[in-house]
């Protein structure tokens, strides 16, 4: 980004970057193979670089779910917790099992996981940062031909969720990321002018 760039690290011009960011748009139906693990690692790596949120305090963690056993069982606990919720209270228990496989068949899962800390001004800031870090990420993946969905459905806050990932009673789940490699990209979205929400106060 700037000439104190490690030489492995792309050079970056603003415009690419502006691109990356105007143009980034949720995908939601990915290519059949697999992402590198080590390609994950390593955006996740440079996108907790991007926020000032402090990780020896374990403020938060993540849980990757790849391999099929564990798609499985995080896609089963998402449908039980939809099951919950008044739009599929009624739903046949076998579309709810068609629905289950068709999550366990998007490529990877990422789970984030914030911890409380001692006030709500702690909690707050930390969800701030960690909801920062997940943008940063989800540009890199972007730009990385991987496509996200940032996934904050109030099932996922269903206490039968929190059980089934192994929760801490002081954890709670931010997003989930369901993400895969991505072919063709939808065109980039119009987007609300900024100048539209823009308040001058008066001199
Ligand atoms: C904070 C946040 C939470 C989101 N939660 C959900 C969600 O629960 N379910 C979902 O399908 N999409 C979710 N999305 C993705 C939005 O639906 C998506 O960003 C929106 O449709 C705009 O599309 P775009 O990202 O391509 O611009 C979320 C996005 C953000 C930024």
């Amino acid at each position: 980004m700037n000439s104190q760039s490690p030489a492995s690290e792309p050079s970056y011009r603003l415009s690419q970057l502006i691109s990356v960011i105007r143009n980034r748009r949720t995908i939601r139906s990915y290519a059949d193979r697999p992402i590198p693990q080590e390609l994950i690692l390593r955006l996740l790596l440079a996108s907790k670089a991007s926020v000032s949120l402090d990780w020896n305090d374990s403020v938060a963690r993540l849980i990757y779910f790849n391999s099929q056993q564990g798609k499985r069982k995080a896609a089963g606990l998402i449908m039980d917790a939809y099951k919950n919720q008044k739009l599929y209270k009624w739903l046949p228990k076998k579309l709810n099992q068609a629905m289950a496989e068709r999550i366990a068949r998007i490529p990877a899962f990422l789970a984030v996981i914030r911890k409380l800390g001692p006030s709500s001004q702690h909690n707050d800031r930390n969800y701030a940062a960690i909801s920062a870090m997940i943008q940063s990420f989800s540009l890199l993946a972007w730009e990385n031909d991987i496509g996200i969905v940032w996934n904050t459905d109030p099932a996922l806050r269903e206490p039968s969720v929190a059980a089934g990932l192994g929760l801490q009673e002081d954890e709670r789940i931010v997003c989930l990321l369901y993400m895969g490699m991505y072919d063709k990209a939808p065109k980039p979205k119009a987007r609300t002018a900024i100048a539209q929400k823009l308040t001058h106060l008066a001199p």
